[in-house]
């Protein structure tokens, strides 16, 4: 796959497929605590992510399949086999259209837009220091028979949806701080916030946040990381969720700071 991190797209052993990151990708080995974490917290708050996993892949595999490798500037280095972290592709890569943008106008009837005012609020509370990415796709039609009925329903434009991918640089992706700035964190067109009027807009998830994030939740998910993607260090995973527990009341501080700024990403904030 395109992108920093060299992702690969493999078939795993449920059958499904997904988007692989490995241990050794050119970013940083703690990408995938941050994709693991930030996912699962994403998914519990309620937003739209890819189902997300813990993968094995072999030694051999990697041995005998040339491709598996990190395309460095002047080298190739295989990739490392042991575990993975894997983001479900929603459907089948070889029938189903993914978009990593739309025009305005489509964007502008995404099924469900208003979920970019949660995934903000998740962005400003994990200091997200890359832009908010997503991927597109439209819902298959339900299965017909390919010589009938194909002509008959195919007039009604199915309507996208929106699903948030690539947390890997939540928490300053390998540094692990939070460096907080207006601009971290949103979308790249405004056009997804056109439905925020006040902070009210966000209120919701803000409630979610305070109610839902709590200790044991993310003392759930930390411990299901492989130590080996934090190098033995779960002190420092300790420190996030930490942080992330402090962090939950300075997020509207953060989103004001953000209405703001010279790119005024609320242009019907009231
Ligand atoms: N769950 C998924 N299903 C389908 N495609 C995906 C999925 N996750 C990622 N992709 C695709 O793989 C590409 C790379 O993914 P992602 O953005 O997470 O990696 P990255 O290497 O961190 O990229 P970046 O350069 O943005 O940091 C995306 O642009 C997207 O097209
Ligand atoms: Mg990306």
């Amino acid at each position: 796959m395109r992108g920093g991190a060299q992702s690969h797209l493999m078939r795993c052993s449920d059958g499904n497929d997904y988007v692989v990151k490995f241990q050794n990708n050119p970013q940083h080995r703690r990408i995938l605590v941050n994709e693991l974490l930030g996912t699962k917290l994403a998914a519990r708050l309620g937003l739209p992510t890819p189902p997300v996993m813990i993968v094995e892949v072999s030694e051999e595999l990697i041995r005998l399949t040339p491709d598996l490798a990190m395309e460095m500037p002047r080298e190739r280095i295989p990739c490392q086999c042991g575990l993975q972290f894997a983001s479900g592709y929603p459907g089948d890569p070889r029938r189903m259209t993914l978009h990593d943008f739309l025009p305005d106008e489509q964007l502008r009837q995404v099924a469900n837009l208003g979920d970019f005012l949660g995934m903000l609020v998740f962005d400003k509370w994990t200091c997200n220091t890359n832009g908010r990415q997503a991927l597109f796709f439209q819902e298959p039609r339900p299965s017909q028979h390919p010589a009938r009925d194909s002509s008959a329903r195919e007039e009604a434009p199915r309507p996208y949806s929106a699903l948030m991918i690539d947390q890997g640089f939540c928490f300053n992706a390998g540094d692990w701080n939070f460096p907080d700035a207006p601009l971290r964190g949103l979308y790249a067109r405004n056009g997804v916030y056109e439905g925020v009027t006040g902070m009210n807009s966000f209120a919701p998830w803000l409630e979610r946040l305070e109610k839902q994030m709590t200790e044991r939740a993310l003392d759930e998910i930390t411990k299901q990381i492989p130590p080996a993607w934090y190098e033995d260090d779960f002190d420092a995973v300790l420190r996030i969720s930490e942080q992330l527990l402090g962090r939950r009341s300075q997020v509207p501080e953060l989103l004001l700071a953000a209405k703001q700024s010279d790119r005024q990403p609320f242009p019907n904030w009231i």
